[in-house]
């Protein structure tokens, strides 16, 4: 008996030893990964932070994650005490994608790779890898939403559409229009969809930083100055936080009762407040692309880069930041409306039901 609990206490305390130095290796060799974020004002980058920080500690890495509230000033200085602490790689999510050029020499000097997250980082030769969702698709799907909701391709119309555009500093604010426009353009050629305000081009529309409040006052100008006779049909969003701002500023000229319908409005992100909009009969469509996806992605792509493999890549084509082809990969965003909005999210488990009561 004596002899089986010592050999007990033996084992017992060669895992112990075991557990320790594995530990403490585990310690000594960790890398960390600084985690550039745009903003905490919309709630998708808070997830999408909060989600990679999440699979990074897994893999056993630390993570220095800063938020800068929109402001390039504060995303550039955050960006250089992170190549300062000597971070291993650097994941961001530019505000202003052309504005790092000179910080990206720094951490290029350092050695510091650097993966550009959901947005392009331009005029820069130093971005090794590009984790997004198909872009131009996402503008395709809301534009193919309206042609759809109001039979455009059966030469139904006209009908009044205002149009909105992202930030001009986001390079994916261009793709959303170029996609949203290669299926509404003919349209307005056509004469099936009419643009009351004439503010068709990219730049008219533009909302710098995706702003909800800019976006509420633009909606403002034009319904007073256009249409205090004609109804408006259509509101071309690209992002749910813009779509907000639009809705309130419709609402406050008395949309949404039962003689005066809410236009149709489109989205992107499928934000809680804004899935609730949906179901409220508010916003019309919005675009999901699942945060937990593409902090995957990312995640995985700097740890190949890590351990000096090649990431996983689906397009070497598309994404030119002015110095170089960027290698991507590019999620499959969804479109969601009042009709599969619980398959797609609360199903897939993104929101629970009670999120959205
Ligand atoms: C874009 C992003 C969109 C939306 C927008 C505003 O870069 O691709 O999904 O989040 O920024 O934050």
């Amino acid at each position: 008996m004596k002899k089986v609990s010592f050999l007990l206490s033996i084992m017992f305390l060669a895992i112990a030893m075991i557990a320790c130095s594995s530990d403490a290796g585990g310690e000594t060799d960790s890398k960390t990964v600084g985690i550039a974020m745009p903003t905490k004002s919309s709630e998708r980058w808070v997830y999408d932070g909060e989600n990679m920080k999440k699979e990074f500690e897994d893999l056993g890495y630390e993570v220095d994650l800063q938020y800068a509230e929109d402001v390039v000033e504060n995303q550039l200085s955050q960006i250089e005490n992170m190549i300062t602490k000597g971070v291993d790689i650097l994941v961001i999510a530019s505000i202003d994608g052309s504005a790092l050029t000179d910080v990206l020499e720094q951490a290029k000097s350092q050695e510091i790779p650097v993966i550009a997250y959901d947005r392009l980082i331009m005029n820069s030769e130093h971005v090794s890898y590009y984790a997004t969702f198909d872009n131009f698709k996402v503008g395709v799907l809301q534009g193919q939403y309206i042609e759809e909701q109001l039979g455009l391709a059966k030469g139904e119309g006209p009908y009044n559409i205002e149009l909105f555009a992202g930030s001009p500093d986001d390079n994916n604010a261009y793709f959303f229009w170029d996609g949203a426009m290669s299926v509404l353009q003919p349209y307005i050629d056509e004469g099936q969809l009419v643009v009351q305000s004439g503010q068709t081009d990219f730049e008219q529309g533009a909302t710098l930083r995706w702003s909800g409040s800019e976006a509420q006052e633009r909606m403002d100008n034009l319904l007073s100055a256009h249409y205090s006779s004609e109804k408006i049909d259509v509101v071309y969003s690209p992002f749910d936080g813009i779509s907000r701002g639009v809705i309130s500023s419709l609402k406050a000229v008395g949309y949404g009762s039962d003689d005066n319908p809410m236009p149709i409005v489109t989205g992107q992100d499928a934000e809680l407040a804004s899935v609730k909009s949906i179901i409220a009969g508010e916003q019309t469509q919005t675009i999901f692309k699942d945060t937990r996806e593409l902090a995957k992605k990312a995640v995985n792509m700097a740890d190949s880069v890590l351990n000096n493999e090649e990431p996983e890549v689906n397009d070497t084509e598309t994404y030119d930041n002015g110095v170089k082809v960027v290698p991507s990969y590019l999620l499959e965003p969804i479109s969601v409306d009042i009709n599969n909005y619980q398959e797609a999210l609360i199903d897939t488990g993104y929101f629970t039901e009670e999120e959205l009561e």
